[in-house]
């Protein structure tokens, strides 16, 4: 079956609500690079979504999974429960960032771990609001959507939305936004619209994912942490997209020392089998009473022995360097070509969390949303996947498996390079 028969079935049967940046279906993966099923390989910038820092079906999770498989699939942790679940949390709870003691609850979904840690942080405070940052995003269900900071496609025509929700700048040099920006906007938010006593929790990403890459500086997570312990507000960390080796560290958060509440993970935490958590201070994390939390799949042993091998496989493989020297790659490279193309307005990485921002004219305010899509598409042909991002939709982000050898990132940055300059060509050739 082809690609593009596929594809007709697929417009059939499945809504287009659920877009597909692609029309490449997939076949087999392996590691960096993925087979469709009409035999074309392609090199994978794009890990799924920063899914697979430990690449496609790493033969150490296949293994734990595998055997998992011998044992059972499924029991509940809430009905019989079993001891991958435990020591995985055990695990989680010495890594977090800081010294007070902490509980972990594992979920499914990204989108379900921000639930959760919203109704961990209400039920602690027993406050109702929300503060998050604009441009942010935290997954698509319905309190989920209140907390993104980005209204095509994710918000407009599903309210209303989550009352008590409050959106303030997220700091970005390129645009002009500075940290003192985002605690301006919160002290005039505290004046105008919202008593801080009332208010349970700011989220907020270490390095905004979907948003663009805008890297938080370490400072605004600081402040952020002294306003929280000023007003009696939890801070909670979203590591959903920035955890698991990579931006260099285990978690983004550590560039900054700050200790969060709570902190949500998912995406890469299992190597490609639906996981989510919420890891925080024990005291916190005991606050809802029995049966509160937890959830039918939440925990799969699938999962969690998947996840038991994708922290051994970090160590083993020593990930957070890994994650270091291609990002050190990737930005010089991409450096590189700024100087070239000057529709690269900023080249911007915090380890392998690597972006550029495509502008019209060298000029911030004028986002290059076409630009973007055609490169997405044109490095496709090539055989390469990329994904792009941004509340602009300029952006594009290069998360290449932390695990990628050094050969096939080469190649599949000269895929890019070649990508970049055709595309060039093109637009040049195009007719005024
Ligand atoms: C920072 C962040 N939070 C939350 C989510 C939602 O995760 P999921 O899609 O697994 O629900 C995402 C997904 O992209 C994310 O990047």
């Amino acid at each position: 079956m082809s690609n593009a028969e596929l594809h007709q079935r697929r417009q059939q049967a499945i809504p287009r609500g659920v877009a597909n940046s692609l029309a490449v279906y997939a076949d087999r993966a392996v590691n960096a690079e993925l087979w469709d099923v009409e035999g074309k390989r392609y090199i994978d910038f794009a890990s799924g979504i920063a899914v697979l820092n430990t690449g496609h079906v790493h033969p150490r999770v296949k293994a734990a999974i595998a055997a998992q498989l011998e044992k059972f699939t499924h029991t509940c942790f809430q009905v019989t429960p079993y001891e991958s679940y435990i020591e995985l949390a055990e695990r989680l709870n010495e890594i977090a960032p800081g010294p007070t003691p902490k509980k972990t609850i594992f979920l499914t979904t990204g989108a379900e771990a921000i639930e959760n840690a919203v109704k961990i942080a209400r039920f602690h405070t027993r406050r109702s609001a929300v503060i998050t940052f604009s441009g942010g995003f935290h997954g698509r269900t319905l309190a989920c959507i209140s907390l993104t900071g980005k209204v095509q496609p994710y918000k407009a025509g599903f309210g209303p939305m989550l009352p008590e929700v409050y959106h303030v700048p997220f700091p970005s040099a390129f645009h002009g936004v500075s940290v003192d920006d985002s605690f301006e906007a919160l002290a005039h938010l505290f004046k105008a619209d919202v008593d801080p006593a009332r208010v349970a929790a700011i989220i907020v990403e270490p390095v905004q994912g979907e948003g663009g890459f805008y890297i938080a500086p370490p400072e605004l997570l600081r402040r952020l942490r002294t306003l929280c312990d000023q007003h009696g507000i939890l801070l909670i960390v979203d590591e959903i997209q920035t955890g698991f080796a990579r931006t260099g560290r285990m978690f983004a958060v550590e560039y900054s020392g700050v200790e969060p509440d709570l902190m949500t993970i998912a995406k890469s935490v299992a190597g490609g089998v639906p996981l989510a958590a919420v890891v925080g201070k024990a005291e916190i994390m005991d606050a809802p009473l029995p049966g509160g939390l937890g959830g039918t799949f939440a925990g799969s042993p699938l999962a969690c022995a998947a996840g038991l091998a994708v922290l051994e496989v970090i160590r083993e493989e020593q990930l957070l360097n890994r994650a270091a020297h291609i990002g050190n790659f990737m930005t010089s490279r991409l450096k590189g070509l700024q100087v070239r193309f000057p529709s690269i307005g900023e080249v911007r990485g915090l380890g392998a969390m690597v972006a550029i921002e495509l502008v019209k004219n060298g000029n911030a305010a004028a986002p290059d949303a076409d630009l973007t899509r055609s490169l997405v598409q044109a490095a496709s042909r090539k055989g390469l996947i990329l994904l792009s991002c941004g509340v602009y939709a300029n952006v594009i982000r290069f998360l290449a498996p932390l695990t990628i050898s050094d050969a096939l990132l080469k190649e599949g940055f000269h895929l890019f390079e070649q990508t970049l300059q055709e595309v060039a060509d093109n637009v040049l050739a195009a007719p005024a």
